[in-house]
C-alpha cells in the first residue's frame, strides 16, 4: 500500500487533500514569501486520528509540518520545497470541549478559531483576552505554538500566560495528556512550557486548557495625536495610575502606516482633521459598570480628564474618545488593518523587535536612521505595541518596487536593525517566532549557549526530526 493510502485508512478521505488546487492554500503562506510542496495536506478530526498518523511518518520517516489557520508571519508553516513532507492541518479538531465560567477555565481542541473563543468566552460573561489582527482565522494551537502576543498583552500576557495545560502528539506518535485546569503544579520540569512557542518543531498540540477572565463591563478608546513616540512612553506610563491600572492596550502607529490603511482599506477615514506624525491608540477597560446619566462616572469621563491633562503638558496634540462601540471599533480598524495594508502596498521587511520600553524613543530615532541608511528611497513604516516594547519596526519597500527589486537590500536593512536591537538588548522576534525566515539570524544572534541547548533538547524530543524540521534551528 502507498504512504498516501495508508494515511487515507487513518484520516479518511474527508481528511486528505491530494490534489495540486486543493493543496495550493496549505503549501503558501498569509505574505506569499514562499511556496512549498507536500505529499499531502492531512486533517485529522482526532488526537488519535493525529496520533496515528505521526506514528506512520515516524516509521516511514516522512517529516510533517503543522498548520493551523496559516496566518503566520515567518513562513513556520510552510513545507519546503522538495515535496517529502506533509501538512497536518489541525483545522477539522474544532470544537469547544468545555467552559467552565466558575472555574475561569475553557478546553478546546487546538484548531478552534481564536474568534470562536473569545466569542464563547464573552457568552458566559468571561474574556478570553488575545486579540490580534488575524484573529477571524488564526487558531489556539498556532497561536500558542508561535506564542502569539497582540494588543492586550500589556494587561493580560501573551498566549503563554493564558494556558493552563495542554495536550500534545509527540515526534513518536504517542500522546502526552497534560490538559490539567492547575493554576499552580510545581511537580519537576515545565513540559508544557517547551511546546508553547516552539513553532510545531518538537511536537502536535491538539487540545488546550485555557484561562479566561471576568468580562469588562466599562470601556474607553481614544485616538490621540503625539508629538513624538517619547510622548507615548510617558502618556502611557501617566495612563496606568489615572486609569488605576486598567490600560488593556497602548499601540503606537507613525503616520506612514496610517496613509496605507487609509489607501488600501475601503470604509476607514482619518479621524482628526490634521494630519500628525505620529498617534497613540488607547483602550482602558474595567469590570466596574459605567454610570450614565446626569452623574456619568466612568473610564471615558477618567479618560477625558487625563487626555486634558495631557495637552497641558504638550504630550497629546489631538484626540478623539469614542462614545459609542461602532466608533471604537472604527480605531481599531485603521489599527488593525496595517498588516493587510502594507501587503496591498507590495513588498515589506517585517522586524518584529523589542527593546526595553523607556529606550523605544531613542530606538525610533537610530533605527530610521539606519533604515534610511541602508536604503535611502525606503519606506519606514513603524506602528505595534508600545507597551510592551514591541515595534513592528517594517520597511517598506520604495513605491512600485516589486520583490526582485527589494530583495537584495533585505540583509543589509535587517543587518543594520538587527545589530541595534542587540546593542539595546532586545529581541529579534518579540511576537512573530523564527519559523523559515529568521533562521539564520536566531543562529547569529543567539549565543552558543542557548543553541547548543535548544538543538539538544531538539534532538532528545524528536531524534528522527520529523517534526517541522529546518524550521528554527537547523540541526
Ligand atoms: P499557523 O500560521 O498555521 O502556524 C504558525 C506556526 O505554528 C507554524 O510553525 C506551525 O507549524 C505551528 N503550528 C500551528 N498549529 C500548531 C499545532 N496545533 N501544534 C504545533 N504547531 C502548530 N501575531 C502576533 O503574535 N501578534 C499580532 O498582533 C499578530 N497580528 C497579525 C495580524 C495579521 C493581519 C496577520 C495575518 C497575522 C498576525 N500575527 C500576529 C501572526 C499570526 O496570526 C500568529 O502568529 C498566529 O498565532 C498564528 O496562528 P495560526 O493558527 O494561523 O498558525
Ligand atoms: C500586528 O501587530 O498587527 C502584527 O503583529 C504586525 C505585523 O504584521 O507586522
Ligand atoms: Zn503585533
Amino acid at each position: 500500500m502507498s504512504f498516501v493510502d495508508k494515511l487515507r485508512t487513518i484520516v479518511g478521505d474527508r481528511g486528505l487533500i491530494t490534489d495540486d488546487q486543493g493543496k495550493h492554500p496549505y503549501l503558501t503562506d498569509w505574505r506569499e514569501n514562499y511556496l512549498g510542496a507536500a505529499l499531502a495536506i492531512v486533517r485529522p478530526a482526532t488526537t488519535e486520528e493525529v496520533a496515528a498518523v505521526v506514528k506512520l511518518c515516524a516509521a516511514e520517516k516522512v517529516a510533517i509540518v503543522p498548520q493551523g489557520g496559516n496566518t503566520g508571519m515567518n513562513g513556520g508553516g510552510t513545507p519546503h520545497e522538495d515535496g517529502h513532507e506533509i501538512v497536518l492541518s489541525l483545522t477539522r479538531m474544532n470544537r469547544i470541549l468545555d467552559i467552565d465560567p466558575i472555574g475561569y477555565t475553557m478546553t478546546v481542541e487546538a484548531g478552534v478559531v481564536l474568534k470562536t473563543i473569545q466569542e464563547t468566552a464573552a457568552q458566559h460573561d468571561r474574556l478570553f483576552p488575545l486579540s490580534l489582527g488575524a484573529e477571524g482565522s488564526c487558531t489556539i494551537g498556532g497561536n500558542l505554538s508561535t506564542n502569539a502576543g497582540g494588543v492586550q498583552v500589556l494587561h493580560y500576557g501573551n498566549a503563554r500566560n493564558l494556558v493552563l495545560g495542554i495536550e500534545v502528539v509527540l515526534p513518536n506518535g504517542e500522546i502526552w495528556n497534560g490538559l490539567r485546569a492547575l493554576k499552580k503544579d510545581n511537580t519537576g520540569y515545565d513540559l508544557r512550557d517547551l511546546y508553547l512557542g516552539a513553532e510545531g518543531t518538537l511536537g502536535i498540540i491538539t487540545k488546550a486548557v485555557l484561562k479566561v477572565w471576568p468580562k469588562p463591563k466599562d470601556h474607553a478608546t481614544s485616538w490621540v495625536a503625539i508629538p513624538s513616540p517619547e510622548a507615548a512612553v510617558e502618556l502611557l506610563s501617566g495612563a496606568n495610575s489615572a486609569s488605576e491600572d486598567n490600560v488593556t492596550s497602548c499601540e503606537l502607529m507613525g503616520r506612514q502606516g496610517i496613509d496605507l490603511v487609509l489607501k488600501h482599506i475601503p470604509a476607514v477615514s482619518d479621524p482628526l482633521a490634521e494630519r500628525h506624525d505620529w498617534y497613540v491608540l488607547m483602550e482602558w477597560s474595567s469590570t466596574r459598570p459605567r454610570r450614565d446619566g446626569a452623574n456619568a462616572a466612568g473610564l471615558r469621563e477618567k479618560m477625558e480628564g487625563y487626555l486634558g491633562e495631557a495637552m497641558e503638558k504638550g504630550l497629546v496634540l489631538d484626540a478623539v474618545i469614542a462614545q459609542t462601540e461602532a466608533q471604537s471599533q472604527a480605531l481599531w480598524q485603521l489599527r488593525e488593518n496595517h498588516t493587510e495594508a502594507s501587503k496591498k502596498e507590495g513588498p515589506s521587511i517585517k522586524h518584529d523587535i523589542s527593546v526595553p520600553v523607556s529606550n523605544i524613543p531613542k530606538f525610533v530615532i537610530e533605527g530610521t536612521a539606519a533604515m534610511k541608511k541602508a536604503l535611502p528611497e525606503c519606506r519606514p513604516v513603524i506602528f505595534g505595541h508600545v507597551g510592551d516594547g514591541n515595534l513592528h519596526f517594517n520597511c517598506q519597500a520604495p513605491a512600485g518596487w516589486g520583490k526582485p527589486q527589494f530583495t537584495p537590500h533585505v540583509e543589509t536593512i535587517s543587518g543594520a536593525i538587527y545589530d541595534l536591537v542587540v546593542g539595546y538588548g532586545g529581541s529579534i522576534s518579540a511576537e512573530h517566532g523564527i519559523g523559515q525566515i529568521k533562521v539564520d539570524e536566531l543562529a547569529h544572534y543567539r549565543s552558543k549557549i542557548e543553541l547548543d541547548t535548544m538543538r539538544t533538547l531538539k534532538r532528545a524530543l524528536d531524534p528522527r526530526n520529523i517534526m517541522n524540521p529546518g524550521k528554527v534551528l537547523r540541526i
